[in-house]
């Protein structure tokens, strides 16, 4: 029996533009903790002493141990079924944008090309005071904060925390794709951060067909046009080949 809406297919099998927003859902299959979900890291950790700058100034050294931990969580974690099918759709229409909350980098393991990082990622940093990028290695074992060779400072992780501007490239072309597109796919999102969550609502005012992928409702569930109720990994291997069994029918 198929599982995906034949509405879909159809928007799906018209589309020229399809654009993905991801958030840690999609990586949650992966074995990485989501952060609002009963046992993700907000749930044990406090974001204004670990995801902020205010956190930073006050205990540099136990924020970049926090992330140092993420760091090796990421690095022995693997991009699951979820990841890799989302890679596949890039391959499937004439315009493909992938906009992702996560700072893991799985999709990019997983092939993921034309992928718009909203949030940073926790794979590279760059000078706390003076911004230039520390190309360094960093050892996931040491515990030592590292320090700017061009001004003294400390070397934090190149991701976006609380309070922090999103990138203005990104976030920009963000809006832009979610304008134009004719599918919007919301997958593994809470949709409570702004401004990445406005960009479901941004898609459905402008006439793209809308769908959320997360096995549990959020405020965004109630304007999707189709609700796909399953984990990621799970129901987009499903959708690829559903999708590509319907485009050979219409053939
Ligand atoms: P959240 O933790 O807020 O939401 C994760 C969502 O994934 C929830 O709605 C879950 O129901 C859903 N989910 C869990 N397992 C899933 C699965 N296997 N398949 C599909 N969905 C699943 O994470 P985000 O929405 O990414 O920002 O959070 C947004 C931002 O808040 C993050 O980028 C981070 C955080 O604070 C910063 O650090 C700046």
């Amino acid at each position: 029996m198929e599982k995906i809406p034949k509405i879909l297919l159809e928007s799906l099998s018209n589309a020229e533009s399809v654009v993905v927003l991801t958030g840690a859902g999609v990586s949650a299959e992966s074995g990485i903790k989501t952060f609002r979900d009963p046992d993700g890291l907000w749930a044990k950790f406090n974001p204004m002493e670990l995801a902020s700058v205010n956190g930073f100034m006050s205990n540099p050294q136990r924020v970049w141990e926090w992330y140092q931990f993420r760091r090796e969580v990421v690095n022995n974690a693997q991009p699951n079924p979820g990841h890799y099918a989302i890679a596949e759709m890039e391959k499937l229409f004439p315009q493909f944008t992938l906009i992702t909350q996560n700072v893991d980098r799985l999709h990019q393991r997983a092939g993921s090309k034309n992928v718009l990082e909203l949030h940073g990622n926790i794979i590279e940093n760059h000078c706390f005071k003076c911004k230039e990028p520390y190309k360094k290695e960093i050892d996931l074992n040491s515990k030592e904060l590292p320090i700017c060779p061009l001004c003294g400072a400390y070397i934090r992780p190149s991701v976006v925390w609380f309070g922090e501007m999103l990138p203005e490239y990104e976030l920009s072309k963000a809006y832009e794709v979610s304008d134009s597109c004719d599918v919007f796919f919301s997958v593994g999102t809470s949709a409570e951060v702004y401004p990445a969550a406005n960009l479901p609502y941004q898609a459905k005012r402008n006439g793209a067909f809308v769908v959320e992928v997360n096995p549990n409702r959020t405020s965004f569930s109630h304007i999707a046009d189709v609700c796909l109720t399953e984990p990621s990994g799970v129901i987009l291997p499903i959708l690829i080949t559903e999708y590509k069994e319907y485009i050979k029918g219409k053939k």
